[in-house]
């Protein structure tokens, strides 16, 4: 791992460490990947205007995200059965966090639970939100986030059902993952990786695991599980019913339209995630890098603006924040450290993208946050 410069040198122990299967459904993306791809490509359309001769010995990566303070502009975007990646799953990634000064998102679908992340270490986080057909579910999440702690609450509202990831289906990727013909070998293949999976305790959907509003997935593909359990009803009234019942910070996540925007502004949402899920839904729609400056005209500075998708380097989280961002968010990156490293990697990533912006930002005659503005970028 201490050969590991940047976000692609950890992707590359991930693909040694991980079973194929596994790897894939961190890495892959829907139909052709052609939005995954123009993930990464949308960054580079942009180019970083330098200013020179400015005082840049002390640079100030602080800022604030909804209120929070924070000592880098960013921040963990939720995925879900994290600890597929790593034993040391969700609590592993949010005590990395904690100690780099950022926020921890937690999936609804996560594998360690609301309560037990939020005991794992005292900062506060965001809790993502997905629907199951019996509401029910939502009310309990918004209840339990009240008393763990949870800052914000952030509803995803790009998977009214599931991508079509063909390298799962290909890969016979079931959930919970299980043994067959197909994956004995690939699993066989990476004892590490199967010795803490077969010794851990079982992986789940640790929110629900023990709620009789749900059926469980029962090693069947993932598809099949969102078709049959996630609500694809969900509405803007729906939403706006559980800014309601939150009554705190409360970000829309999956948004790309200007016009989605403006109306998540009109709900009472304080924050809004440009994403295309990682590339993960509906393949060709658009990099959140690209819609960012429509977005930032629609909403006017009445709700702070993140995005993510395709974040890999200092000079992408700059061009984001010059483009009006408040803060960037990745999934990927500490995805692959967490599974090159455990804990120790996902510290490490973050030591590397401190680096990498602190510098960016003194290459760029920029030492605050706040001074990074349109000016810089073309
Ligand atoms: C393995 C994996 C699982 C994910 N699970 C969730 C999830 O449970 N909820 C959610 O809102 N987004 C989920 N996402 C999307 C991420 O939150 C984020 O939008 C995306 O990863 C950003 O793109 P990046 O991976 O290029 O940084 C997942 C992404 C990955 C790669």
């Amino acid at each position: 791992m201490k050969s590991c410069y940047n976000i692609e040198d950890f992707r590359a122990v991930a693909r040694r460490r991980l079973p194929r299967m596994i790897f894939d459904y961190l890495d892959g993306g829907s139909d052709d990947e052609v939005t995954l791809r123009a993930n990464r490509t949308g960054f580079g359309k942009y180019q970083l205007m330098p200013r020179v001769l400015r005082d840049v010995e002390n640079i100030d990566l602080a800022t604030t995200v909804l209120g929070q303070e924070v000592d880098l502009p960013l921040l963990i975007s939720p995925t879900g059965q994290t600890r597929m990646f790593h034993h040391g799953g969700e609590m592993a990634v949010a005590r990395a966090a904690a100690r780099a000064g950022t926020i921890y998102s937690l999936s609804s679908v996560s594998s360690t639970s609301i309560e037990d992340t939020a005991a794992a270490s005292p900062d506060p986080k965001w809790f993502q939100i997905y629907v199951w057909r019996d509401r029910g579910v939502t009310k309990e999440f918004i209840a339990r986030c009240r008393d763990s702690g949870y800052h914000a609450l952030c509803l995803t509202v790009d998977l009214s059902t599931h991508g079509n990831r063909e390298r799962d289906l290909r890969n016979r990727l079931s959930f919970p993952a299980t043994l067959n013909l197909k994956t004995v070998t690939d699993v066989l293949r990476h004892p590490r990786w199967l010795y803490h999976y077969l010794t851990g305790s079982r992986i789940e959907i640790a929110n629900v695991v023990n709620s009789p509003r749900v059926q469980l997935p029962d090693s069947g593909n993932l598809m099949e599980y969102v078709a049959s359990q996630f609500d694809p009803t969900v509405t803007w009234e729906d939403a706006a019913w559980m800014i309601d019942q939150w009554g705190g910070p409360f970000l829309i996540k999956g948004i790309t339209s200007p016009e989605d925007a403006r109306r998540a502004v009109d709900i009472g949402a304080s924050g809004i995630i440009i994403s295309n899920h990682g590339g993960r839904q509906l393949d060709t729609s658009p990099p959140a890098i690209e819609m960012l400056p429509e977005i930032v005209r629609a909403v006017a500075g009445r709700a702070e603006i993140l995005i993510d998708g395709g974040v890999r380097r200092g000079t992408d989280v700059i061009k984001a924040l010059a483009l009006g961002a408040q803060a960037v968010m990745i999934g990927r990156p500490y995805l692959y450290a967490l599974a090159a490293g455990g804990e120790a990697g996902v510290e490490r990533m973050f030591d590397l993208f401190r680096a990498e912006i602190t510098r960016d930002m003194a290459l760029l005659g920029c030492p605050k946050i706040s001074d990074i503005t349109a000016e810089y970028i073309r």
